[in-house]
């Protein structure tokens, strides 16, 4: 803990308050590049006996007891609930129950698994059932399995009686902040975050999330409001993220057609230059991105609302552009939906890279609308039409892909 911090609770409703860590530092979360940090959310739940809801990320343990402390003795709680296994959440689980003590610590089946092979807890963990309700302190906490939202073991945890969601990592965004609540920061950064992160986090689980908001819809869970265990909570017209959660677990075509390349010596970015002037030939809404310019977690977040994906590599050494790969190698893992696309590139003499990177893209269900264009060297005017007439082939694809979406 830094000497002279002081770290305060947050009473977020009626007996509710959140105890969790801000993580100003963080950048890197496995591959996932964070541009404003993160925070792991706890909350404190104070019935007439106190209970946790879920810990933080084990370096910062001390601050979630200090901002417990503050409301109650924590040896006084006396249960933990824990919605999801993630290190992130439960890194400091084992220590914080060591400290406390508490009567039992409740997780999903595939929870209690998963934390007893973190951490060894065989015999500490009481797994909850789905749609289980159980009485805590008072107040009657119920249960929902998430599997796969974005673990096995994921839930989330309902208290009807306050209408409020500890929603885990749905709903949430990575992004520190001295503000708890998503109506006291700008509308901008919130809905860029909360896209980045369902782009990054849970858009290869968009059928699960489909099911899971039609599962809500159905059980009639009335939420005003959603605790998730990053960024900021909902209180105000939590509508409005559900609303978008559908829209993007939907991937509906969009006019938005990506460009992603690298370029060696320029060739293969005079082609992407050409195929730009195509696609907004037929109507399309280019968006060229050089991949050395911008981090993989901003190509995915911009693919959240694309409906084309055209991707340009030159050949190095028999093989596609190794900054091309990474790419497409984190993209093909995220499994995006429902676009159309191409791929090209210029080389030298084997040219095998838009090959490549035209069948890595039908592996992900891509629907080519041509066959990889390639260029020796450096384009002439020629191939600089072929490169546009490329572009327009795509938009024109894009646009019967577009209107087939709203059949
Ligand atoms: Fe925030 Fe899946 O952990």
């Amino acid at each position: 803990m830094e000497k002279g911090a002081s770290f305060e609770p947050v009473k977020i409703a009626d007996d509710i308050f959140w105890v969790g860590a801000i993580d100003w530092k963080i950048r890197d979360f496995h591959g996932y590049t964070l541009r404003r940090g993160t925070t792991y959310n706890a909350y404190l739940v104070m019935g007439s006996d106190p209970i946790l809801v879920d810990t933080v990320k084990a370096p910062f343990k001390d601050e979630l007891l200090e901002r417990v402390s503050k409301v109650v003795n924590p040896k006084d709680i006396r249960y933990i609930i824990s919605n999801h296994s993630e290190m992130d959440h439960s890194g400091s689980l084992p220590q914080v129950a060591g400290e406390i003590q508490p009567e039992k610590v409740f997780a999903s089946a595939m929870g209690l698994k998963a934390l007893s092979k973190h951490f060894g807890m065989d015999g500490e963990i009481t797994a909850v059932g789905d749609g289980e309700s159980i009485e805590l302190g008072g107040i009657n906490f119920t249960f929902l399995e998430t599997r796969m939202l974005h673990w096995p073991d994921s839930m989330i945890t309902y208290i009807p009686s306050k209408k409020f969601l500890f929603s885990q990592d749905g709903f949430g965004m990575h992004l520190a902040s001295s503000e708890r609540f998503a109506d006291e920061i700008p509308e901008g950064i919130i809905l860029e975050e909360a896209g980045r992160y369902f782009a990054n986090i849970l858009l290869p689980y968009s059928k699960i999330v489909k099911k899971l908001l039609s599962r809500v819809g159905e059980l009639g869970l009335d939420i005003e409001t959603i605790a998730p265990d990053h960024g900021p909570i909902w209180r105000k017209d939590v509508s409005r993220i559900i609303d978008l959660y559908a829209r993007w677990a939907e991937q509906k075509p969009t006019k938005k057609a990506l460009i992603v390349y690298d370029t060696m010596w320029g060739s293969t970015e005079k082609m992407a230059r050409a195929i730009e002037a195509g696609l907004g030939e037929a109507g399309a809404e280019p968006m060229l991105i050089p991949i050395r310019a911008s981090h993989r977690s901003d190509i995915v977040a911009e693919l959240l609302d694309a409906g084309a994906l055209v991707v340009g590599t030159p050949t190095l050494n028999n093989g596609v552009f190794p900054p091309v790969s990474d790419v497409l190698t984190y993209m093909k893992g995220l499994k995006p939906q429902n676009l159309v696309g191409g791929a090209f590139g210029s080389y030298g003499w084997s040219g095998e890279g838009a090959i490549e990177v035209g069948k890595i893209l039908s592996s992900m269900g891509v629907e080519m609308a041509d066959e990889p264009l390639r260029v020796k060297y450096v384009p002439d005017f020629s191939d600089i039409e072929s490169a546009r007439e490329l572009g327009r082939k795509i938009g024109e694809r894009l646009e019967v892909s577009i209107n087939g979406s709203q059949a």
